[in-house]
């Protein structure tokens, strides 16, 4: 099988697989959730603002956690993603909550088929373009789904921790996309030991490919920001600086982690 033709089979069903090892897992902390407690950290929620009230479109949003958090603070949110057994379960979760926060199982290439509306906010976050193979098409899908003066807002890992071996030992990855990277995984981020092995394809972007592809698409770069700490505990060899803040222990504040940004769909 040709892995980049066929992604999106592919990426589904490691997601579908990934997806009820991290509904048991201590990382995404469900029963905590249903309790009350918000999947939102930080440096999001100070981009995002106040969203009472808001419309909001929540791109790659996995079982629904900051879905159902950002309905919590009483915005109307519909999230999309690839994974039918994550929208399945986001979906319950959603019930199980009472949460308004509605859900569409697609490619989010493929939304416009599913979903005729603008919003007053599109938001994703955190491990959301690697799985995108053309920032064009992603740029594009922003652009048509925010009202005129609709806000973006994107928190991500930086394109330069994924150059890195998954123990942050040497450079194995190009800085810039150069094609799909195909590979084996045992386990997951959310559950290192977990006993399940996928497939997966991704792609590297760096900054530009990001940036241009927003300004192209009509929208006004507001505010980029770039931190040298990661809010998960997603990476191997990391140490706690303060609650919520990881880094990679032997890198210390060397690498920038996360970057964030927001952007403003020009009239
Ligand atoms: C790392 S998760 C999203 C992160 C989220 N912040 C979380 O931790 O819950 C990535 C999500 O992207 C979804 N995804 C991957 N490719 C996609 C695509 N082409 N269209 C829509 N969703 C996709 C996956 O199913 C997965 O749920």
């Amino acid at each position: 099988m040709d892995a980049e033709k066929n992604y999106l089979t592919i990426n589904k069903e490691s997601w579908n697989n990934k997806t009820e090892v991290h509904l048991n897992s201590e990382f995404y902390d469900l029963k905590g959730f249903i309790n009350g407690k918000s999947s939102l950290n930080e440096i999001e929620l100070n981009l995002l603002g106040d969203v009472k009230g808001k419309s909001i479109l929540h791109l790659q949003c996995h079982f629904g956690q900051d879905t159902i958090s950002l309905s919590r603070l009483g915005a109307q949110v519909t999230g999309v993603d690839l994974s039918d057994k994550a929208i399945e379960k986001a979906r319950v979760l959603a019930k199980e909550t009472k949460s308004d926060a509605r859900f569409i199982c697609c490619d989010i290439y493929d939304l416009p088929s599913h979903l005729d509306q603008e919003f007053d906010l599109v938001f994703t976050s955190y491990g959301t373009i690697g799985w995108l193979p053309d920032l064009d098409k992603w740029a594009k899908i922003i652009s048509r789904f925010l009202k005129p003066n609709g806000k973006f807002v994107f928190a991500e890992f930086h394109p330069v921790v994924w150059m890195f071996d998954d123990d942050f030992e040497n450079i194995k990855y190009n800085y810039f996309n150069s094609g799909a990277i195909v590979e084996t995984e045992s386990g997951t981020y959310a559950d290192k030991n977990a006993d399940i092995t996928q497939e997966y394809v991704m792609w590297n972007h760096g900054f530009s490919e990001v940036i241009n592809s927003l300004i192209i698409n009509g929208l006004t770069l507001n505010s980029l920001d770039e931190f040298d700490y990661s809010p998960y505990n997603c990476f191997n060899k990391t140490i706690e600086i303060e609650p919520k803040k990881y880094r990679i222990k032997h890198l210390d504040n060397k690498i920038p982690m996360v970057y964030a940004l927001t952007a403003t769909k020009v009239n």
